[in-house]
Parts: structure tokens; C-alpha cells; sequence
């Protein structure tokens, strides 16, 4: 088992009634699988990939990722099992503004307390894989869409991360970058790298080897 979600809650207050963002979500993710993550807009996945990489907090319900439970941890233990395991691809890049290309991609090792000369050659690596050499000293705004997107996908992978977590990774480019993306990630399961992937794409969950659907805040398979 890689994380086991056990009847979680999320819920935000709006004229004293709660609303539930997530409700009683129950999810189990075996190390090396290829999860495809769908349900229409506003059904909870970017939320549920939240709590997962354990950046936002839940109600109620217990969560477990390998050895850790993670609902007995503080901020700080959280953010380092985070750096330590987990890729996360945003539905909104989340690059940070005032970095280049360039540092943008390396912030991740630099976390990991990887070396100059080490660093140096795993982002050129990236940069390469990408083709984006040449946009490297550009800032995030100076970039299309889908350039701040494959920027984002690098950054996640630069760490090959027990986990990728990938919210709609590829809605700003081609379907032929498309599914060279796909493609990568297909080897990198091979590789045992776990993934969840949520998508509004037919042929990108058809990557997957197990759809989970999710339908207001709960996993719903029927
Ligand atoms: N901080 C918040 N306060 C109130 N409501 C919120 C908050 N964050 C998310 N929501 C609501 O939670 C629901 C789930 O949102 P979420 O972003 O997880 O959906 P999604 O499945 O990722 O949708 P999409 O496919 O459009 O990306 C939405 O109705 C959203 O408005
Ligand atoms: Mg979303």
C-alpha cells in the first residue's frame, strides 16, 4: 500500500451550514499503479489532490501514506514528506513568479539538498527532455501556456518522486505533446513510479491502468 484515505471529510462553512468538499471519501493507491482520476467540474479532485500531497487539511477521517499517519503530523513533518516523495503537477502551474525557468525547475532539488554540480545536470536533463533549453533564463509570464505547463510537469519529475500527482497536466497543450506526456508517464510507472492523474480526457485516462470517478466529494464507481 502506498496511502489509504479512510472515510475523509472536508468541509467549508457558508451561512452556518457546511459544505462538504469532501464526504466520506475512501481510496486505497497501491505502490505502481496508474490511477485515472475523472468526474466533472467541481467534484472535489484538485481538493482531494490537496489533502493527498498534504498541503491542505482535512476535517475528519484518517490518512495514511506508507508508514506515516499523516493526521497526527504537523505542517512541517508534512512539508518534508512532501518534498521528499511526491511530484505534483498543479491545474495551475503554480511557477513561481519571480524565478526563471531555470530556477523554477531546480527549487525542488534544492530542497533535497542535492549539489551544485549534481543540479546543474539533472535540470539541463529536463530542460533537454522538454525542449524548452531555450527559454530557460525567461520568467513564467514571458511563457505561452503551454510552455508554464511543461515547466510545472519538469519540476514535479526532476526529483523522480515516489508519487506524481497530475491535475489535468496536459489541458493547455497539443494532442501530440499530449501524448508525449502520456507516454513519459507510461515509462515511469514501468520505472514503479506511482501516479494519479486527474483528467477530463477520454484518451489521456485510457493511459491509466485503474479509473477511480468521483462524484460530489466521494469516490463513486457505480
Ligand atoms: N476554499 C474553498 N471554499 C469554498 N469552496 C471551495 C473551496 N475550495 C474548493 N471549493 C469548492 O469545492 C468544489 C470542488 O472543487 P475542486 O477544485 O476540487 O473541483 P475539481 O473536481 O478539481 O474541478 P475541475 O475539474 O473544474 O478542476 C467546488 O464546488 C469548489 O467551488
Ligand atoms: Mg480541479
Amino acid at each position: 500500500m502506498l496511502l489509504k484515505l479512510n472515510h475523509i471529510y472536508k468541509w467549508v462553512k457558508s451561512g452556518g451550514r457546511r459544505v462538504f468538499l469532501l464526504n466520506d471519501l475512501n481510496l486505497t493507491i497501491e505502490k505502481g499503479e496508474f490511477i485515472s482520476l475523472m468526474g466533472p467540474s467541481g467534484s472535489g479532485k484538485s481538493t482531494l489532490f490537496n489533502v493527498i500531497a498534504m498541503l491542505d487539511t482535512f476535517d475528519e477521517g484518517d490518512y495514511f501514506f506508507e508508514n506515516e499517519t499523516i493526521h497526527d503530523l504537523n505542517s512541517k513533518q508534512k512539508t518534508k514528506l512532501f518534498n521528499e516523495n511526491i511530484g505534483f503537477i498543479f491545474q495551475a502551474y503554480h511557477l513561481l513568479d519571480d524565478l526563471t525557468v531555470y530556477e523554477n525547475i531546480e527549487t525542488p532539488l534544492l530542497y533535497k539538498k542535492i549539489k551544485s554540480s549534481e543540479r546543474k545536470a539533472l535540470v539541463a536533463d529536463m530542460l533537454d527532455k522538454f525542449n524548452i533549453v531555450g527559454k530557460k533564463d525567461l520568467f513564467p509570464h514571458q511563457l505561452s501556456g503551454g510552455q508554464q505547463q511543461l515547466v510545472g510537469i519538469a519540476r514535479a519529475l526532476i526529483i523522480k518522486p515516489k508519487l506524481i500527482l497530475a491535475d489535468e497536466p496536459t489541458g493547455n497543450l497539443n494532442s501530440t505533446q499530449s501524448d508525449e506526456i502520456m507516454q513519459l508517464f507510461k515509462d515511469l510507472n514501468t520505472e514503479g513510479i506511482t501516479i494519479i492523474q486527474a483528467t477530463h480526457s477520454e484518451s489521456n485516462a485510457a493511459y491509466g491502468s485503474r479509473l477511480i470517478k468521483l462524484l460530489d466529494g466521494s469516490v463513486n464507481n457505480k
